[in-house]
């Protein structure tokens, strides 16, 4: 799938930055998880072909280059991090070019064509929702040794979380294999979904997070793939 802005995100993007504004909150860093929508270039250091870099992608980002990411520019979160005065662009985690002093401001842990259920990240041998959260624990592990420990609770805990995921699981998964919808009626998967979701943000909650936003599912029905050579 390949969406440029989603003008329901952008609007509370909006809303987010002004009242943090407001209330005067420091966002130290902005990390991210979730699937194309949010993968800044995760899925060129794997073995799949959910991929975007080569053109037409990032002939709109610095210096026209696809990065791997699954729009002509910037993509969303980009935007937020500029927004509350961090990076221009969220650096991917598996990107070897970024160091631990990127990442200590914002860092993505997201893989294009993955979903909630793993069932989903199989499809493509995409990152799973769980391995994005094992990374993130080995990045409080490399950011604690980097920042020290105080200086990084205090990363961790002040961060903004947000969670782009959903799209995939309807999709490439539902509409399009065969498995989940012998197992589940419509309702029945999205109670799945919504069970995994809720799982993860508590296990972020433990992990230290106290900012999530958890992203619904964007209008999805126009969405399309363009795979190399088609
Ligand atoms: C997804 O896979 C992981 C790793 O095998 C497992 O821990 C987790 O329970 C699975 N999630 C679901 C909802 O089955």
């Amino acid at each position: 799938m390949a969406p440029s802005i989603n003008i329901s995100w952008l609007i509370s993007i909006q809303f987010l930055v002004l009242v943090v504004k407001i209330n005067g909150a420091k966002i130290p860093a902005i990390i991210v998880f979730g699937d194309s929508s949010v993968d800044a270039g995760n899925n060129n250091y794997i073995p799949t072909v959910a991929r975007s870099n080569f053109q037409p992608y990032g002939r709109d980002f610095n210096g026209g280059r696809p990065t791997g990411r699954f729009s002509n520019g910037k993509i969303t979160t980009d935007f937020i991090s500029e927004a509350f005065g961090l990076k221009k662009t969220v650096p991917a985690y598996l990107d070897p070019s970024y160091r631990l002093s990127d990442f200590a401001t914002g860092v993505t842990f997201a893989s294009a064509a993955t979903g909630y259920d793993n069932a989903t990240s199989d499809v493509l041998s995409v990152i799973p929702l769980w391995k994005q959260l094992e990374y993130y624990k080995n990045y409080q592990k490399e950011l604690r040794a980097y920042l020290g420990e105080r200086k990084a609770n205090d990363v961790i805990s002040h961060a903004l979380y947000m969670i782009s995921v959903g799209t995939n699981d309807f999709l490439e998964n539902y509409y399009t294999i065969p498995g989940r919808s012998s197992e589940y009626d419509i309702e029945e998967y999205e109670n799945f979904l919504v069970g995994i979701a809720g799982r993860f943000t508590e296990k972020l909650y433990q992990l230290g997070a106290r900012k999530i936003s958890l992203g619904g599912l964007p209008p999805w029905g126009a969405c399309h793939w363009r795979e190399p050579g088609i």
